[in-house]
């Protein structure tokens, strides 16, 4: 189960508890155990006089009087009717036998909806920080089928238009094997089938950097930093390169695992031009 399925569940649980804490308090009626009379305060009890009925104890049916003597002492009225006054015997009894109070089902009630309330908040703050383990940033993602993201990315005029895996946040481009041997990252899983996932934040503080598609490569809005299109460092306070994530080929489509983000030294020199053309931004801050 899901997070997410076990935080509704929970909500569920918790919106259950409140409905029969709800109906308890507008209907005054509790668990079968739950018998209020048997729990009242015994003190309370005798000095109502208004409850005389209930402390009298009714002749069971189909006794006689016989009976009823030996249960206590009778007065017989003029009517012949029997009636016991005032001499209602109290025993003590455990708490287990007296069951529960409905001030004490109300608490606990209560104590499990906090309970659960406060879990769920637990929940919560536990699936927000806990590495995920498919699917989402900060694991492996499907990226989706290799000459699929190629036919994205290969334009009619010869450009390059990154593909944008949102999941992931980052930018699939091509680096051929030619200029994969020039690169620094000839070596290592950052490249399979021609193609390198680029981490989208800026190196230098952070911003979101996005493509400039007259220049073919990435230039940051916020201090200028510049890299080419395989985020290879080309101007700016940027320290290095942008960041990379190690790449597969599973099954042809292409895996990008968010887990590791990789950083490399600006590059000592680039494998693939930049710029190709006109800039998007007009000021480079200078480093
Ligand atoms: Fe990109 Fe400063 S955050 S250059």
């Amino acid at each position: 189960m899901s997070i997410v399925e076990l935080s509704f569940a929970a909500f569920a649980l918790v919106g259950f508890l409140g409905i029969v804490g709800i109906v308890v308090i507008v209907t005054g009626r509790g668990p079968k155990s739950f018998n209020w009379k048997k729990n009242l305060d015994k003190k309370a009890l005798k000095e109502d006089k208004s409850q005389t009925n209930f402390l009298e104890p009714e002749m069971p049916k189909g006794e006689t009087e016989a009976t009823v003597e030996e249960i206590d002492e009778p007065v017989v009225e003029s009517d012949g009717a029997v009636k016991l006054e005032e001499k209602v015997i109290y025993e003590e009894i455990s708490e287990e036998e007296a069951g529960i109070t409905r001030r004490q089902f109300l608490t606990k009630a209560l104590r499990i909806s906090f309970g659960a309330f406060a879990g769920i908040q637990a929940i919560s703050w536990l699936g927000f920080f806990w590495p995920k383990v498919s699917g989402g940033f900060g694991s492996k993602v499907d990226a989706g089928p290799i000459e699929e993201i190629k036919s994205q990315i290969f334009q009619a005029d010869g450009s390059v238009i990154p593909a944008f895996i949102p999941a992931a946040r980052a930018y699939v481009l091509p680096l051929d094997a030619a200029a994969a041997a020039n690169s620094q990252f000839a070596t290592g899983s950052t490249i399979t089938d021609g193609l390198v996932a680029v981490y989208q934040r800026c190196v230098h503080l952070g911003c979101r950097v996005p493509w400039c598609n007259s220049s073919q490569g990435f230039e940051c809005p916020c201090h200028g930093s510049k890299y080419n299109m395989v985020g290879e460092y080309f101007a700016g306070p940027a320290p290095r390169n942008l960041d990379r994530f190690n790449v597969a080929n599973v099954n042809g489509r292409l895996v990008i695992d968010t887990g590791t983000i990789i950083e490399s030294p600006r590059a000592p020199g680039m494998s693939v031009k930049y710029p190709q053309g006109l800039s998007c931004i007009a000021l480079t801050t200078e480093e």
